[in-house]
């Protein structure tokens, strides 16, 4: 095109990003790359195993790269396994020193990361360019300050050991600095899965590994397609398992690590809100709308896929939306000047292509701007979706491409219920003028991202990640890094259970059974709602005194109890919103009110157990003490305030759950149920609790306690019975956001199994046992579980 004709026009020229040298790069290995594995690159074992690579924007082949076998990752794993001593004994700094090289070398490298990058996946060279890769470097910059600094900040912590991560392709080297940065600055070795349509750039770092002289096995990259992944997933000498990726694989992920101990993170599916309101900057909305749902060619985890614009405006922003719309770029990813480039792989574009077929069929109008793009390779065009409602499949499935729907509201109460009703949870955007209704609206909506007036905002200090089927767990921030600890001596030693009091309870079940004793007097009920409630099914269960002296009965609740249970908890979401300082209050007065028992509640507890008075007393001591706790963190446990170096002040909330599941030990019976309840209910959960199945009096006797303390009805809970069973129920209850369980190792697998429904949190014991007068009976450990991290970005400045 000549300057002429482009004035004539006002289109742009052409701006192509030169690639040669990374092509000559790609040449040097044309005859396939190999993996990477203890810091020299191998063949896989079998010699056919390549795949090959393409570039989505021509149809043209890039490279073949090797697939690895369970062979291949056991070798990746050992290696892994052999580097771990040395890499996490390395003081701080020294790591530190690694993890800056890295940094440096991605920023003197990055046009060419950029560019393998846009030819691998499509996106376009300005992304690639201006967004992924200088945020690569930022994580692994801000990850060098976490390892210079942790023993000071984390010194209560360790490294896990041997990291297995697995990654999508739609941020390809962004989700692996993500992965790698954390885990080995905090002194794990990793092993990692790039995905199938785009490795390339995770085999470039690799070289950058060496050249950083980074010790073997540290960094080991194994490339494969599902398969592979799932070797690693399924790999027993793997202590975590870091994934992002869709929510199906993420569900098979959480089922196929239940029980084995594999400590787990999920990033997965979104289906984001974007709220505006009439007040919004709307020529604002409409470019930001362009970041959110066009950016990557909506591929984009937590892309704003839903808008929902207040009634008054729609018509106006929808004919701004086309206006812009009709201006698109569409076309080669090289090109510095064009708005979307290439969908990631042709099984993609046919993925998009069928959803917004049947959203069609379902009735949606579509509109799409007359734009041209190239006919070969992989493009679609951006796309808006009206004449919809929630249940239409565009509106509710996550398409993962440039699709838009949109929907109206009339009340800000509306939006957040509009935008609530999803099973996903990752971020919203919200826009309006007026800061207040914008924070109200922020503080509404369940997901671990708000963006207000801007959107697709990251930065490696702040936390990233999802409520609800999005996933648990965060990228970034300090909590990212605890995702790759675990605290020093949390658990004790094998046989450290009797140790603690109160042994297995398999033997103890048996007499705990249902019997047809007479003459007992002592019958406590559930407790649900606030108040004492007759089981269901109409049984009793006898429970024995450590002596085998019948002690009382207590309810033997079923399926129907978790339920009522649950729905009391989730009539009363008041609790939740609550202020710090009433909840630690009602805490404070349930201290109170328990400590005036004390003779009879010590009492109780040398008859029931079998302890002695000093050690009876002592449980009872620290009891009251744990209140204390609980009601003192209750507004200590602050969020943070970060500075990412956008214009720009994050709000890190720590926001209680939900609704959670609690099941206690049998061991000090007393002292474990309040240790597990009280930090849940401080952070603001509503909880449904199976106290200690062999001793479960205490906790019975604790009703009147409860009723007396202004304990609002459906906070706490209480059905006694078969804790398996019961576990069972509330591992499987969607409603229930996350389960904690104490008890068996058999048990805890079938509680991570069956929490895979809706993908709740869950926090397990594997069967071991955990010294509850200790400090490891409290502490922002259990406030962690307790919470999830939500970051609302304000930006600031006109
Ligand atoms: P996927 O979830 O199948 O792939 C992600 C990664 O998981 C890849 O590295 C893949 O090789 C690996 N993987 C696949 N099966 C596995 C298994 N059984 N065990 C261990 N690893 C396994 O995603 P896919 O099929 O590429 O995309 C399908 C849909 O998933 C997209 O349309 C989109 O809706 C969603 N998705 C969401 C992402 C996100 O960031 N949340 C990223 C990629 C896809």
């Amino acid at each position: 095109m000549k300057i002429t004709e482009i004035f004539e026009t006002m289109s742009y020229g052409p701006a192509q990003e030169e690639a040669s040298y990374v092509q000559d790069w790609l040449k040097s290995h044309e005859a396939g790359f190999k993996l990477f594995i203890d810091g020299k690159w191998v063949l896989p074992n079998s010699s056919d195993r390549f795949i090959e690579s393409h570039n989505p924007a021509t149809g043209e082949r890039l490279a073949k790269f090797s697939a690895a076998g369970a062979d291949d990752v056991d070798a990746a794993v050992k290696a892994a396994a052999k580097a771990f001593p040395q890499w996490s004994k390395l003081a701080g700094h020294e790591r530190a020193k690694y993890l800056y090289t890295l940094a440096r070398l991605i920023q003197k490298t990055s046009r060419f990361l950029a560019v393998l990058e846009t030819l691998d996946n499509g996106k376009p060279i300005r992304e690639s360019r201006d967004i992924d890769v200088p945020l690569v470097a930022r994580h692994f910059y801000h990850h060098a300050g976490w390892a210079q600094i942790m023993d000071q900040e984390f010194s209560d912590q360790e490294p896990l050991g041997v990291v297995g991560q697995v990654i999508p392709w739609n941020f390809p080297l962004l989700m692996m600095a993500w992965k790698i940065a954390p885990a080995i600055a905090a002194g794990n070795c990793v092993v990692l899965k790039p995905a199938e349509y785009t490795s390339l750039t995770a085999l470039y770092f690799a070289e950058l590994c060496q050249e950083a002289g980074l010790p073997p096995g540290v960094v080991n990259i194994v490339t494969g397609k599902g398969d592979t992944g799932a070797h690693i997933v399924n790999h027993p000498d793997v202590a975590k398992i870091a994934f992002t990726g869709s929510t199906n694989v993420g569900r098979y992920i959480r089922e196929a690590t239940a029980g084995s101990g594999k400590k787990l993170t999920l990033e997965l599916g979104g289906k984001s809100p974007f709220i505006v309101f009439e007040d919004a900057d709307i020529d604002g909305a409409v470019e930001g709308l362009v970041d959110a749902i066009w950016f990557n060619q909506g591929q984009v985890c937590c892309a704003g896929s839903r808008l929902l614009v207040e009634e008054g405006i729609e018509g106006r922003l929808i004919e701004k939306i086309k206006v812009r719309l009709n201006k698109f770029r569409v076309g080669d990813p090289l090109d510095k000047a064009i708005d979307m480039g290439a969908i990631v792989d042709p099984i993609q574009l046919a993925r998009i292509t069928a959803l917004v077929a049947q959203g069609t069929a379902e009735g949606a109008e579509v509109w799409q701007p007359d734009v041209t793009f190239p006919k070969e390779g992989c493009f679609y065009p951006p796309t808006l979706i009206t004449n919809v409602s929630p249940s239409n499949i565009a509106v509710r499935e996550e398409i993962f491409g440039p699709v838009l729907t949109v929907m109206t509201f009339r009340t800000l109460k509306e939006a957040a219920d509009l935008a609530n009703n999803t099973r996903f949870g990752l971020a919203a955007s919200v826009w309006s003028e007026n800061i207040n209704r914008a924070l109200e609206v922020s503080s509404l909506i369940k997901a671990g991202v708000v963006w207000v007036n801007c959107t697709n905002q990251f930065d490696a200090a702040c936390g990233f990640g999802g409520y609800q089927e999005s996933g648990f767990g965060r990228e970034g921030g300090k909590e990212g890094l605890y995702e790759y600890l675990k605290p020093i001596g949390e658990w004790l030693p094998e046989g450290g259970a009797s140790h603690a009091r109160g042994g297995s309870s398999s033997n103890e079940r048996v007499a705990n059974g249902r019997s047809p004793h007479k003459n007992i007097d002592r019958t406590a009920k559930n407790y649900i709602g606030g108040k004492q409630a007759r089981p269901d099914g109409g049984n009793t269960r006898v429970v024995l005194n450590h002596d085998g002296k019948i002690a009382g009965r207590v309810g033997d609740g079923n399926r129907k109890d978790i339920r009522n249970a649950v729905e009391a908890a989730f009539k009363n979401p008041g609790w939740s919103s609550a202020t710090a300082h009433g909840r630690a209050q009602v805490i404070y007065y349930i201290a109170e009110n328990l400590s005036a028992r004390e003779n009879e509640v010590v009492e109780q507890l040398i008859t029931l157990t079998g302890v002695r008075k000093k050690a009876a007393k002592a449980e009872f001591d620290m009891s009251v003490s744990r209140l204390f706790s609980a009601a003192a963190w209750a507004d200590k446990f602050d969020g943070l305030v970060h500075t990412p170096p956008a214009q720009n002040v994050t709000l890190a909330l720590n926001e209680p759950i939900g609704i959670m599941g609690i099941i206690c030990p049998d061991v000090m019976p007393l002292l474990s149920f309040i240790s597990l309840v009280a930090p849940a209910i401080a952070m603001g959960n509503r909880t449904v609790v199976i106290p200690s199945e062999r001793y479960p009096l205490p906790a019975t006797d604790f009703y009147q306690i409860l009723e007396t303390s202004d304990v609002p009805s459906g906070v706490i809970n209480i059905v006694t019975g078969d804790r398996d069973a019961l576990a069972s129920v509330l591992a499987k209850h969607d409603q229930v956001g996350a389960v904690w369980y104490h008890g068996s190792a058999t048990a805890s697998a079938m509680v991570e199994r069956e929490s895979a429904g809706n993908l709740k949190r869950t926090w397990v014991n594997d069967g071991r046992a955990r010294d509850w007068l200790s400090a490891h009976g409290e502490g922002r450990r259990f406030l962690r579980e307790a919470t999830q991290v939500k970051n609302i970005w304000l930006p600031y400045g006109d």
